[in-house]
């Protein structure tokens, strides 16, 4: 039995749809019901949704087999998990953004909003720019807005509410997209069953190695 934790969401179900067409299908799971938890004996999985920035946690700590979060999660939580496979989904970029045809002064501290502090952090410490970091849980696009931030560091897929809010990506920083994650000590215990799963991605979908 694998026990597999996926991302509540428009993601999770985009995610699960390419567990299914593999042989990893879970009927109930669709079914119009606010079940979090779904096993299904005759393919070998059960199934959890799990809020998006939790996935890594239950797969750190071996209560998930394998799950899958998106590269944004990953570079800024830092989990102990093994990183195998870059599902090809879910893709969008990680930016700084900031007002429409304006920038910040480069000789003061720059404010930035975000969710992603860590990754923030770094990305500016490579730029050798002094920030002072603004943690939100949501809405970032308001902050430099209402003069909250400078700029923010956020998520961008398709664009859309950067422009619908007078802002412009100044500056991508990095590509994001799914990954299908595993515990450490699990891979091994349950190496045969990951390893099928992974061999049919690599087959099937058009995912590649991390
Ligand atoms: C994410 C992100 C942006 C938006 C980008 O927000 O933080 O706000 O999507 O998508 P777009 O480029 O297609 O417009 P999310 O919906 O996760 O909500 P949040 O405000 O809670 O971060």
């Amino acid at each position: 039995m694998l026990n597999i934790a996926l991302p509540k969401g428009r993601l999770g179900e985009k995610v699960y749809s390419i567990f299914d067409s593999l042989g990893y299908g879970c009927p109930e799971i669709n079914g119009d019901n606010r079940k979090l938890i779904f096993r299904n004996e005759e393919n070998g999985v059960c199934y959890f949704w799990a809020k998006p920035s939790d996935v890594a946690i239950y797969v750190e700590r071996g209560v998930a087999d394998i799950g899958v979060a998106g590269k944004d999660l990953l570079l800024e939580y830092s989990p102990d998990v093994y990183e195998l496979f870059d599902l090809n989904v879910g893709k969008c970029r990680m930016s700084v953004a900031g007002i429409k045809g304006s920038r910040p002064a480069d000789d003061t501290t720059l404010r930035v909003a975000t969710k992603f502090p860590n990754i923030t952090k770094k990305y500016f410490r490579k730029q050798n720019r002094e920030i002072e970091i603004i943690k939100l849980n949501g809405s970032i696009e308001i902050a430099p807005l209402l003069g909250l931030s400078d700029v923010i560091v956020d998520i961008v897929e398709t664009g859309t509410t950067l422009r619908e809010n007078n802002l412009e990506p100044y500056k991508d920083i990095i590509d994001i997209s799914a990954r299908l994650i595993a515990n450490k000590a699990n891979y091994k215990f349950k190496n045969g069953e990951i390893e099928r799963l992974l061999s049919k991605m690599r087959e099937s979908t058009a995912g590649k190695e991390c």
